[in-house]
């Protein structure tokens, strides 16, 4: 049972998407990536369920975000990983998790590379301890969000949920096991076009499938990784000196790269080429690929960009990322 004389009637969370300015699958690997915070994100609202159905636990997708409601019982309708993370809920909260409905909107499209799963699973656990009036410790907050990505994702590399908790512009490596993330000391506000080629296949499967490829091309895949990873060290570089053409030529070539590596598709090809003759400094997907968002940096063109990403019938919103707050990043 909830504990009434402390628990709060409703508690809310936000979180950020993310997008990944370089370093995409190449950091499953051990390359470098680049990831930052974008302004449309997830909602969370944690309440009792009034309905005294016991079913268990619920989450209720409004707004663009989900269709329809997810229980953890039989009669669950919705996607088998929400089913699966809601009784991974019950197991880490036991009977407070029975009474509890999970309301959730947002303004991110899901499924499209810009973090809807680590922007999801930071809110919904802010959002419960919140509710149960606990303290909740940075440590415990990334176990909790790094078993929902789990589910989610897989084998995710943690980047999606290291950039979604901090807020800021990150680098992001895995050396020895241990991810080392730290801020990357933006000198300016960054603006982003994004353009939706589309839904994706999962990050699942995109990661999957990759190693699959790499098992029979191990020499060329692990040269583009390699590669990818000195083009991440010259972004950051360049981010920090606000080197904008230079940052815009590096995202051009990651795509190249990660074209040659069966991430890429028409869609995504057109709406890269859409962006640079519009003139984008330079444009590439973002996360898993095969589909998913893709941004483009411009320099003024921003406006004129979106639009001509909406007038070929793709979704296109215009995103800025903060210059770096420089709050250190706990590991
Ligand atoms: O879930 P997405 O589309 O943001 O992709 C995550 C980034 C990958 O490098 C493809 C996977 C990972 O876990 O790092």
């Amino acid at each position: 049972m909830l504990d009434f004389a402390t628990h709060a009637d409703i508690a809310f969370s936000y979180a950020p998407g993310k997008v990944i300015l370089v370093g995409e699958h190449a950091v499953v690997y051990g390359a470098k990536a680049l990831a930052m915070p974008i302004d449309h994100g997830i909602r969370v609202a944690v309440s009792r369920d009034m309905s005294g159905r016991l079913q268990g636990p619920m989450i209720r997708g409004i707004g663009p975000f989900f269709m329809g409601d997810t229980f953890l019982d039989r009669k669950s309708k919705g996607p088998q990983v929400l089913t699966s993370a809601l009784s991974y809920l019950q197991e880490a909260f036991s009977v407070a998790a029975e009474e509890m409905m999970i309301v959730v909107d947002g303004s991110l499209p899901p499924g499209c590379g810009l973090g809807s799963s680590a922007s999801l699973s930071v809110a919904l656990i802010r959002a419960i301890y919140r509710f149960l009036a606990k303290e909740l410790s940075d440590q415990v907050l990334r176990e909790h969000v790094l078993a929902l990505e789990t589910i989610f994702h897989g084998r995710p590399s943690g980047i999606d949920h290291a950039v979604v908790i901090s807020a800021q512009a990150i680098s992001f490596k895995h050396h020895a096991g241990i991810a080392q993330i730290s801020p990357v000391l933006l000198s300016q506000d960054l603006q982003l076009v994004i353009g939706i080629a589309g839904p994706h296949d999962g990050t699942k499967n995109a990661v999957k499938s990759l190693g699959e490829r790499l098992k029979r091309q191990e020499q060329a895949y692990t040269r583009i990784f390699c590669d990818l990873d000195q083009i991440a060290e010259s972004m950051e570089q360049a981010l920090i000196k606000g080197q904008r053409a230079f940052v815009g030529e590096l995202m051009n070539i990651a795509q190249g790269y990660l074209n040659a590596l069966s991430l890429s598709t028409p869609e995504i090809e057109k709406l890269c080429a859409i962006a640079r003759d519009r003139g984008a400094l330079g444009a590439k997907l973002t996360g898993a690929g095969g589909g998913g968002a893709v941004i483009a940096l411009c320099d003024g063109a921003e406006g004129e960009v979106c639009n001509a990403i909406k007038a070929a019938g793709y979704q296109s919103f215009i995103t800025t990322v903060p210059k770096a707050h420089n709050s250190p990043i706990p590991n």
